[in-house]
């Protein structure tokens, strides 16, 4: 079979996923003077900065097919044939290529004006919430907000980058997954005296999915140890954001995303939001998120099919599902294909 070229890579990728932003790193992660490599969707993508921006490319000098973030890569302000600014050098042949992806600079024929198709595969990119949001198509909604984040009652702590072996939407299915809580997060989330979900419902919004009030009993809630009824409210901002409000005293909140890596390949992103004093320090809030992910990753990696089955007929649900379903639903209807399966009607068919 012939080499895809990356235009066919890229026109290949699930058009939901491709349009949309996804969290690839920390902005700390991104260093000055060289680039620092992700995947996402299958694909490499570098990072660098140049001109006080964060800025990504498909990993990939079409020069000689270099990767960008191969040892030797480096950023420097350069100042060549009346280009001046920072550029991304080639660590093959130098070939310098400005913010935008354009090549500003051959080495080996200083005096030629580089051809317009010397044109790195750039992305969009932004910083926000502290995180390098990158999208490999053409943006079809913004980023979704954390609506605590410039609320100044709050206290908001970044949590991630967890790398796990599963789909996507299998990680935010579990997200979205209340009557899981008194079995996978017993003592901490739920209580196996106490493992009835009553009804809410769950409906499309501008926002994505949005439900009602889902009350739970939770033995230590947020990590500070005391047990009370919870309320949560979930929302669903896009096919891998996830969101809760919970209601336990204060208010707590967490923002999850995932990013597609491959599709059975994922890194979690989490920032976690409260409006009270916790006498905890940022690093026991991870801590604690980390012990109830840790609680979760075995059954996300265990699960069969690997992909989320869209098929609602392929397994058999119940009321407390009801979240679980409508997104399906709306995956089904966005018409996602990545990290999801349609063909698995068999599963409950023996
Ligand atoms: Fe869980």
């Amino acid at each position: 079979m012939a080499t895809q070229t990356v235009r066919e890579k890229l026109a290949s990728i699930d058009p939901v996923l491709k349009h949309d932003w996804h969290v690839v790193a920390r902005a700390e992660d991104v260093p000055e003077g060289r680039t620092f490599g992700v995947r996402l969707l299958d694909q490499p993508v570098a990072l660098w900065r140049a001109d006080g921006e964060i800025r990504a490319a498909y990993d990939l000098c079409f020069h000689r097919g270099t990767r960008l973030t191969a040892e030797g890569n480096r950023v420097e302000a350069v100042s060549k044939n009346g280009f001046r600014g920072d550029c991304l050098i080639c660590p093959y042949h130098g070939w310098h290529y400005d913010g935008t992806g354009q090549c500003v600079y051959i080495p080996a024929a200083p005096e030629q004006k580089p051809p317009r198709k010397a044109h790195l595969q750039s992305f969009e990119v932004r910083e926000r919430y502290g995180w390098v949001w990158v999208c490999v198509g053409v943006p079809a909604h913004d980023i979704p907000v954390i609506p605590e984040w410039d609320d100044a009652s709050f206290r908001n702590v970044l949590w991630g980058p967890r790398s796990v072996p599963a789909a996507g939407p299998r990680l935010v299915e579990n997200f979205l997954d209340v009557a899981h809580f008194p079995y996978v997060h017993e003592g901490y989330l739920g209580d196996l005296d106490h493992t009835a979900i009553d009804d809410y419902t769950a409906s499309l919004t501008p926002d994505g999915l949005v439900t009602t009030e889902i009350k739970v009993w939770q033995p230590d809630p947020d990590g500070t140890g005391i047990g009370t009824y919870s309320s949560y409210v979930y929302k669903v901002f896009r096919p891998l954001v996830g969101y809760f409000v919970k209601q336990t005293g204060g208010r707590f909140s967490i923002f999850f995303t995932v990013t597609p890596v491959e599709p059975r390949s994922s890194v979690a992103w989490m920032c976690i939001s409260m409006d009270y004093s916790a006498e905890m320090a940022d690093d026991e809030i991870r801590a604690f998120q980390d012990t109830i992910f840790d609680q979760d990753v075995p059954i996300v990696t265990a699960q069969f099919p690997e992909e989320l089955p869209l098929d609602l007929a392929s397994e058999i649900s119940a009321r407390a599902d009801h979240l679980s379903i409508r997104y399906r639903q709306w995956l089904d209807e966005l018409g996602m294909t990545y990290g999801v399966t349609q063909r698995e009607r068999e599963i409950v068919q023996l």
